[in-house]
């Protein structure tokens, strides 16, 4: 019998994994300099957290299953169900704001493509319990800390911000009623990706006349730099505080110097549903979102909790793992072994030396390696550089040499006087 991984799941060799590392340590770093605490929630999940507001497209996406005891679960798909639950459980105990992060490895049975698997890895980055968009422009400075972090310029991704209730409030004025405003929305966030007729259809499938359809379409199509005055100016009734919201998020962003890396932009809706004011997605030209988030204020009530002010995004290793192998942006050292020393017989008799200069190593915190077979001196050698090996340690009856391998410089010395280093 043959056996392969499932399909959409993936196999990380050790070269896989140092990629996966790479991107899981700079996630880490990058949270923590920006004062978020790490947390985790279950793997699986009653199903209904996921299905009550989280909106069609993940709902269609869930691996569930039923328990021995008859409860429906799900695998989740996403971490935001989870924190809005562990929050609302100890809403009173948590001092406030509370600015979390988590790494979660999600799961979601879409059609696998370039930059969508059905397993993945997804940074989170929450605030909760503050209103002001003041903790959104917290998100969005952590989210470009870390484009910059990796090495992206402001012309290699874009943050793309948006305004949901703008954009609803728009709807409404063309005549979209409450019950064809998750249907509508869903179909602002696929117009990237499908065609024109496909869009326009889903917009007459609720009711809306044409002349609306490509009205709607015009004012998405606003410029970046003319979104802001152009909103204020259409008078839309009950989005006034939404426009403020994006004008101060702008000023923030500014005086935090990353105004580089954001544009506005209405298309920005987002599939989820349970969004509620400012929506954003970091995108590289041509390529699937890299990032996605948003403020979501009525979810921890939507679990059982109170009324509380939510914001924050998530951004997967896919996407981000395609484009910084394709645009080099990984440092060589990077995808390399790391180790720190290569043990070598450079002369016959001296294998026990070998053994006990990598048990002392190893005890000193040094990564240390050796040969199980023994053979030539260059055949270790290229062991050596195979592995990664920063130096190599050349054992001989009266002493031993230490070579830098990238270097080939080389120093002579006793095993004692070696072992002495390794005290410094
Ligand atoms: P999302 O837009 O569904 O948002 O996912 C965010 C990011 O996760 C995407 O931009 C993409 O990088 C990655 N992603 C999503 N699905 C897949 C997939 N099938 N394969 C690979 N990568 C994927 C959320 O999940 C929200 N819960 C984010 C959030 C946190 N909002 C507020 N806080």
């Amino acid at each position: 019998m043959k056996f392969n991984a499932v399909k959409g799941m993936r196999d990380f060799y050790p070269e896989e994994m140092r990629l996966r590392n790479y991107i899981l340590d700079a996630w880490r770093r990058v949270s923590l300099r920006n004062g978020f605490e790490e947390y985790d929630a279950p793997i699986l999940e009653s199903l209904e957290l996921f299905t009550v507001k989280s909106g069609e497209e993940i709902a269609e996406q869930l691996f569930s299953l039923t328990d021995r005891g008859g409860r429906n679960l799900a695998i989740r798909p996403e971490i935001t169900p989870s924190l809005a639950r562990m929050v609302a459980a100890k809403i009173n105990a948590l001092p406030r704001p509370i600015k979390w992060f988590s790494l979660p490895r999600l799961c979601r049975a879409e059609r696998p493509q370039r930059g969508r698997l059905r397993e993945f890895f997804q940074w989170n980055i929450d605030v909760i319990g503050v209103e002001s968009v003041q903790a959104d422009a917290e998100c969005i400075f952590t989210l470009v800390d870390f484009l910059r972090e990796v090495g992206f310029s402001p012309d290699d991704v874009k943050v793309r911000v948006g305004s949901r209730p703008v954009v609803m409030s728009l709807l409404k004025r063309e005549g979209v009623t409450e019950e064809g405003m998750d249907k509508a929305l869903l179909a602002l966030d696929k117009r990237p990706k499908i065609p024109a007729e496909a869009f326009e259809a889903m917009l007459r499938e609720i009711g809306m006349a044409d002349s609306s359809i490509s009205g709607i379409g015009d004012f998405l199509d606003t410029p970046s730099d003319e979104i802001v005055p152009r909103i204020a100016q259409s008078g839309l009734s009950g989005a006034e505080k939404d426009i403020e919201d994006l004008r101060e998020l702008e000023t923030v962003l500014t005086a935090m110097g990353v105004k580089d890396y954001i544009a506005f932009d209405l298309h920005i809706v987002r599939g989820l549903a349970y969004y509620t004011g400012v929506v954003y997605e970091a995108i590289a030209e041509g390529e699937r979102a890299l990032a996605g988030g948003g403020r979501y204020d009525n979810l921890l009530e939507i679990v059982g909790g109170p009324a509380c002010g939510a914001t924050g995004f998530g951004m997967g290793d896919v996407v981000l793992g395609l484009l910084l192998t394709e645009t080099g942006k990984i440092p060589a050292g990077c995808l390399k072994g790391t180790l720190e020393y290569f043990v070598i017989d450079a002369e016959d008799g001296t294998f026990e030396t070998v053994l006990e200069i990598v048990s002392k190593l190893r005890g000193k915190g040094a990564s240390a390696e050796y040969g199980f077979k023994r053979q030539g001196v260059g055949r270790q050698l290229k062991e050596a550089d195979r592995r990664g090996a920063k130096h190599a340690v050349l054992v001989q009856k009266g002493g031993l040499a230490v070579k830098t391998l990238a270097t080939g410089e080389q120093t002579e010395m006793s095993v004692a006087a070696f072992m002495k280093t390794m005290e410094s």
